[in-house]
């Protein structure tokens, strides 16, 4: 089998690589840096790097068309990302579905990642359960506020290929990752977030929404996930939520763990989270079970202590 990875120098599409590769297949690369990282992790992969920005149509050119399954990754992600600068969100994370889209063969199958954030609005607003399914109402709470522009991009590309896919005849999947964590996720997250400070001896340490409730899930059971979702036929044209729901933690109790581990012991000092940030987030992976009877297998202490000691190692 042959892999197309778009998006595939970024975090989950370096794990995804390694897993394809480690299975036997054939794996291309696309991202064009803009934050992707070309550091050894990437160079030691056994797979050829395309340098392409997936909003230019032409770009496309450059890909190879054989490709049996092809991984849309690429997008602009991140909370400071979306803040600062949402008309790119909203342009790139738009435009790079549209032109696979436009691209992609009839024999191939796609994979399209989306987010929990696409029904966070309705959770904040208490119309939608947690844990949450695939079939809740998508709510936006304010179109012009920045931080919904991720959200919102990612509703259109689910629409955009559910519809594509169903108008064209070529099967594809929706996976919405929720909070995916692991070695080599940028600084921008939580976990590294506080794994960094907590290694730079931060104190009094910031802890940021302690009561906040989240179900993190490592990416090695991430990229299972996908891979199993990727094998089974009857997942084709279903939007599947992806993710850990076998431990819900707060930030306070996670931020306990991760300064355990690093053998720190400051005062802490709680901060409100950043508006907009749901207070419990957790998915009902019902449907991701039943399609493929994935479990996942990492435990929360261990993936945080795997995630925190990459990080250690990486951190000068
Ligand atoms: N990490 C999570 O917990 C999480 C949660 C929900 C959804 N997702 C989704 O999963 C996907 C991967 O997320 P990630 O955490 O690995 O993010 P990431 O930022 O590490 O990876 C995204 C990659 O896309 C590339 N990219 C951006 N614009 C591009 C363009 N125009 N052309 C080519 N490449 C481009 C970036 O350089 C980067 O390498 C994203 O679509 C994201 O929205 C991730």
């Amino acid at each position: 089998m042959k892999a197309l990875i778009l998006g595939g120098a970024g975090f989950i599409g370096l794990h995804l690589a390694r897993r394809l590769l480690a299975d036997g297949h054939e794996v291309v690369i696309v991202d064009d840096f803009s934050r992707g990282r070309d550091d050894p992790d990437l160079a030691r992969l056994a797979a050829p790097v395309v340098s392409a920005d997936l909003t230019d149509p032409a770009a496309y050119a450059a890909l190879p068309d054989d490709a049996d399954h092809v991984y849309l990754l690429a997008a602009v992600v991140g909370v400071r990302n979306v803040e600062r600068d949402p008309e790119r969100v909203v342009r790139v994370n738009t435009l790079a579905v549209l032109n696979t889209l436009a691209w992609i063969k009839p024999h191939q199958k796609l994979f399209f990642a989306s987010t929990s954030e696409t029904y966070a609005g309705g959770v904040t607003r208490g119309v939608v359960p947690v844990p949450t399914a695939e079939d809740v109402p998508l709510l936006v709470e304010d179109v012009t506020a920045p931080r919904f522009a991720y959200g919102i991009s990612k509703m259109l590309g689910e629409a955009a290929v559910v519809h594509t896919a169903r108008a064209k005849g070529f099967p594809a999947v929706v996976g919405r990752f929720h909070n995916v964590y692991g070695s080599r996720m940028g600084a921008d997250h939580v976990i590294p977030e506080l794994s960094l400070r907590a290694l730079r001896r931060e104190d009094p340490f910031r802890v940021y929404g302690s009561d906040q409730f989240r179900a993190f899930c490592h990416v090695d059971d991430a990229v299972e996930a996908v891979v199993r979702l990727m094998a089974a036929d009857d997942a084709a044209g279903r939007i599947v939520h992806i993710g850990n729901d076998s431990v819900e933690t707060n930030i306070g109790e996670l931020t306990e763990l991760v300064l355990k581990l690093a053998g720190h012991a400051p005062e802490l000092e709680r901060v409100a989270a950043p508006p907009g940030s749901v207070a419990r987030r957790c998915p009902d992976l019902g449907l991701l079970r039943e399609l493929t009877g994935f479990e996942p297998s990492v435990p929360l202490e261990e993936g945080v202590r795997r995630t925190f000691e990459w990080y250690r190692e990486h951190a000068s």
